[in-house]
């Protein structure tokens, strides 16, 4: 059994004293949801006191982007070891406005993969196809070939370590959710490629979140899916009756 997972990624939102107000609501929430993993991701001036404020609760933190190296003269850029340094637990990567905005190719994803897994910070990757590339059938091809490129520096006995996510970019921000079964198909396409790549065994333990237009009131139906282990949640995690009324949906 695969335990579901539901993280927030706050993106550039909040300020202290939001992130400060919305981790101690959060915290103080947790134990009735002990069955499921629960992970916010504030932007990286707040990590510090998110770290803090999650310590010995059972509150994942995740950084949503890193450098893929250790360190030297890559100005305004923070890396693995920095955030493992600080107790951060996960790191977001691939996310589709990472791949629009700055125009992160899957080489580039692969080698941050790399650097947190040899600093023991889980990689969330995030995956999608555009609406265009849906619209012309081509979302298998485009998911699949971010799947295996973005993984292609990782072992078999270490990709446990990393989380998927797979958020359609038509259904981010927009209002609009894949539907479960369209969600439930993709996910079960990406399972494939993951049991191509690293056995069956391993990829029957592969998490697979879904991102996109998560809400409380279509959060259930995703996530009863089989397919469908968690939800990588925007906007609705910017509010704690949202989240909270979203991670109560995992059953
Ligand atoms: P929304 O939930 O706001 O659609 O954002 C999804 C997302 O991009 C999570 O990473």
């Amino acid at each position: 059994m695969r335990r579901k997972i539901i993280v927030g990624n706050w993106k550039m939102n909040l300020d202290g004293k939001s992130v400060e107000n919305l981790i101690t609501g959060l915290v103080s929430r947790l134990g009735e949801f002990k069955h499921l993993d629960v992970g916010v991701a504030p932007p990286f001036v707040y990590l510090p006191m998110a770290v803090c404020l999650a310590k010995e609760k059972s509150l994942a933190i995740a950084a949503q982007n890193c450098y893929p190296e250790s360190r030297g003269a890559f100005t305004g850029e923070i890396s693995p070891p920095m955030l493992a340094d600080i107790g951060v637990d996960m790191c977001i990567v691939g996310h589709s406005e990472r791949r629009r905005y700055f125009n992160e190719s899957n080489e580039f994803i692969a080698r941050k993969v790399r650097t947190l897994i040899d600093n023991n910070i889980k990689p969330i990757l995030c995956v999608g196809e555009k609406l265009e590339e849906r619209d012309a059938g081509e979302t298998l091809e485009v998911v699949g070939d971010q799947v295996r490129k973005c993984l292609s520096e990782v072992g078999s006995d270490e990709v446990g370590e990393v989380v998927l996510a797979y958020e359609p970019v038509w259904a981010i921000g927009t209002g609009r959710n894949a539907t479960p079964e369209q969600a439930e198909e993709v996910h079960r396409f990406i399972r494939g490629i993951i049991g191509d790549m690293y056995g069956e065994d391993v990829s029957s333990e592969m998490r697979i979140m879904y991102g996109g237009s998560v809400k409380p009131d279509n959060a259930y139906d995703l996530i009863a899916k089989d397919e469908i282990d968690g939800a990588l949640v925007g906007g609705a995690s910017l509010a704690l009756e949202q989240f909270v009324g979203i991670i109560s949906k995992v059953l």
